[in-house]
């Protein structure tokens, strides 16, 4: 075959399959664009698990009607420009993919209308194809509409499980994101019926007790942290850990954010898992939830589209930092005999690969 250019289209397919996997990965794209678009209440409705029908309705600032077309192209976003800004991400999009890519799988609508403005507009997506900008009655704020995920990619739809599977793993990803921002209001309704509803709060352990339940309260632990990394860049750290005796067969129970991103990385729950080393069962995981901030600088959430891996310029000290503020909360609780204060050495390098 003569070498071709692909089509866009399928450009947009094959870039799809690394960010929307599954119904899960639609809702945390359209959630985090309500997020970067200041909203304080985020409603997601699904419908079949997600595959029939997703939309996520937010409060933000809203799209302009002359910017609808771009908003769904792929590479146009409104919140990097430059390497520099890629070096120091602030918000929870940055790649402008995430609509295209959808968009490309399913078909998609957006009513929006921006602050200030007394009309709204509407996009939709078929195909890959755009209609028309139409004005629209609504709202300030954002509807997106995902219909029949995957309807044009059979492959992807034979991976997915049942839509009952499919709704757990949208309420998991919906929660982690509400972990990281109490300030946000959340809802989830799927098939009609309230799944999750978490009003806003200043308080970061009322969020905590709402979404890991309030049963676990006694056995909670504060965890702190407020010092400096090598070269003395800030790092702050606020938690809750479950005494050991709360510790969970499933890694589920470890939850982190970092810099209110909800965040899967392995530095992180090797520096709880070895704070609670002789205190659980190696095979049984501690309940912790551990929000980190610091200089975006010194972390690149540019390593897989999904967003949720992350790369730390000082994982040791960012390590340590962790396993002791846990160990200083379980020793607080008199749970750690104060001759394993200092860990050894060894246990202080994750082992990363
Ligand atoms: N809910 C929303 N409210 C306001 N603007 C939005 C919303 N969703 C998307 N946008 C706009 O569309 C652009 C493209 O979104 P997306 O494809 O997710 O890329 P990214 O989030 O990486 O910029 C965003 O940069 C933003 O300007
Ligand atoms: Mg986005």
């Amino acid at each position: 075959m003569p070498i071709r250019l692909l089509p866009r289209q399928l450009v947009d397919q094959i870039a799809a399959g690394e960010v929307v996997e599954r119904p899960a990965s639609v809702v945390k794209e359209l959630v985090e664009n309500a997020i970067d678009a200041g909203a304080q209440r985020i409603e997601v409705s699904v419908e079949g698990g997600g595959v029939d029908r997703i939309v996520v309705a937010d409060d933000g600032g809203g799209i302009a009607a002359d910017e609808l077309p771009l908003a769904i192209a792929s590479h146009a976003t409104s919140k990097i420009f430059s390497s520099d800004d890629l070096a120091a991400i602030g918000t929870m999009g940055f790649r402008g993919e995430a609509l295209a890519s959808i968009a490309s799988v399913s078909r998609l609508s957006i009513t929006s209308r921006v602050t200030g403005s007394d009309a709204g507009a509407r996009i939709e997506v078929d195909g890959g194809v755009a209609s028309e900008v139409r004005p629209a009655g609504c709202p300030v704020g954002t509807v997106v509409e995902v219909r029949q995920l995957f309807h044009n990619v059979p492959a992807r739809r034979k991976f997915l499980r049942t839509a009952g599977t499919e709704l757990g793993r949208i309420e998991e990803v919906l929660e982690s994101i509400a972990l990281c921002r109490p300030d946000v209001a959340f809802r989830l309704v799927a098939d009609g019926k309230t799944r999750v509803d978490l009003p806003a709060t200043t308080d970061a352990r009322r969020r905590v007790l709402a979404v890991l339940g309030e049963s676990i309260a006694e056995g909670l632990l504060e965890v702190t942290a407020d010092t400096v990394l090598e070269g003395g860049a800030p790092i702050t750290l606020w938690g809750l850990v479950g005494r050991p005796s709360l510790a969970r067969g499933s890694g589920r129970a470890l939850r982190f954010a970092l810099n209110g991103r909800a965040v899967l990385d392995r530095t992180l729950a090797h520096a709880v898992k070895e704070a609670f080393r002789g205190l659980v069962d190696p095979g049984r995981t501690p309940i912790a939830f551990v929000a980190v901030e610091m200089d975006p600088s010194l972390v690149d959430v540019n390593v897989h589209p999904a967003k949720t891996e992350v790369r730390f310029r000082q994982p040791n000290f960012v390590h340590q930092c962790v396993m002791r503020a846990v160990r200083d909360a379980l020793r607080a609780a008199d749970l750690v005999p104060s001759f394993t204060l200092m860990p050894h050495a060894h246990s202080l390098v994750p082992a990363i690969p």
